[in-house]
């Protein structure tokens, strides 16, 4: 079977299985610098993956929940809150499934402090736009909204990805938003919502064969009034 007869979670299971671990398991660096000064409360991140910023975001006190489709993703963080002994709630499921009715997820259609999205992006099916929209509408009044996404491909794969209309594409691995592109998709009511970051945020990083360069990161964060 080829990636493009998988379904998403099909194509997420068998990444996830090509290594025991995927990411850092590290919180990502925006989502600290923005989340350091809240108040905890009850927090949401779509898209989990193995937990970092779940583990991170409980381990400062907040009531974290974390969703993502691939069921090994969500073992892996499972099993790093046991054996740190962190109090954090994983869930297996569908986004797209949790868009049509929030109630299809247990508790995940209650208001959070804190609503949290990082690389929330995906070369499977993914109906993004309205993932983020959802996202918004768990937000609780004072509450936040902070998404984190790839801006751009990192320095060294700039020259491949060079002439990809990717921006106007809400899945496929060539889409990366801008943060206006980001805020468009949103739509944000103005009279409800301020935007206190919406901005590109360059991260050293190592590329393949040990090369240093940058990653690009689209910040945005917004505060329910
Ligand atoms: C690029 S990874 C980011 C993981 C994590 N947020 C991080 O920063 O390490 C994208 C994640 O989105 C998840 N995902 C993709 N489509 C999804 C969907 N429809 N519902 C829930 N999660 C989904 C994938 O399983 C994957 O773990």
């Amino acid at each position: 079977m080829t990636e493009a007869e998988l379904t998403p979670a099909e194509f997420w299971e068998q990444r996830y299985g090509e290594a025991d671990r995927m990411w850092s398991g590290k919180v990502n660096t925006a989502l600290a610098a923005v989340v350091a000064d809240l108040a905890p409360g009850r927090s949401l991140d779509l898209g989990c993956g193995e937990g970092g910023d779940v583990l991170w975001l409980a381990e400062r006190g907040w009531q974290a929940t974390g969703i993502d489709l691939s069921q090994t993703a969500v073992a892996r963080g499972r099993a790093e809150a046991a054996a740190r002994g962190i109090d954090a709630t994983f869930i297996a499921a569908d986004l797209g499934d949790w868009i049509d009715d929030p109630r299809s997820i247990d508790g995940a259609d209650e208001p959070f402090d804190l609503v949290t999205a990082s690389f929330l992006q995906s070369p499977a099916h993914l109906p993004r736009p309205e993932a983020l929209r959802a996202a918004a509408a768990r937000v609780a009044p004072g509450g936040t909204l902070v998404l984190v996404s790839h801006g751009a491909p990192p320095s060294w794969a700039q020259a491949e990805h060079s002439g990809s209309s990717g921006a106007h594409q809400h899945h496929g691995p060539g889409y990366f938003p801008t943060p206006e592109a980001e805020l468009a998709d949103l739509a944000l009511d103005t009279a409800a919502w301020r935007i206190a970051v919406s901005e590109i945020r360059e991260r050293d990083a190592v590329g393949p064969e040990g090369v240093a360069g940058t990653h690009f990161d689209t910040v945005v964060v917004a505060r329910r009034r």
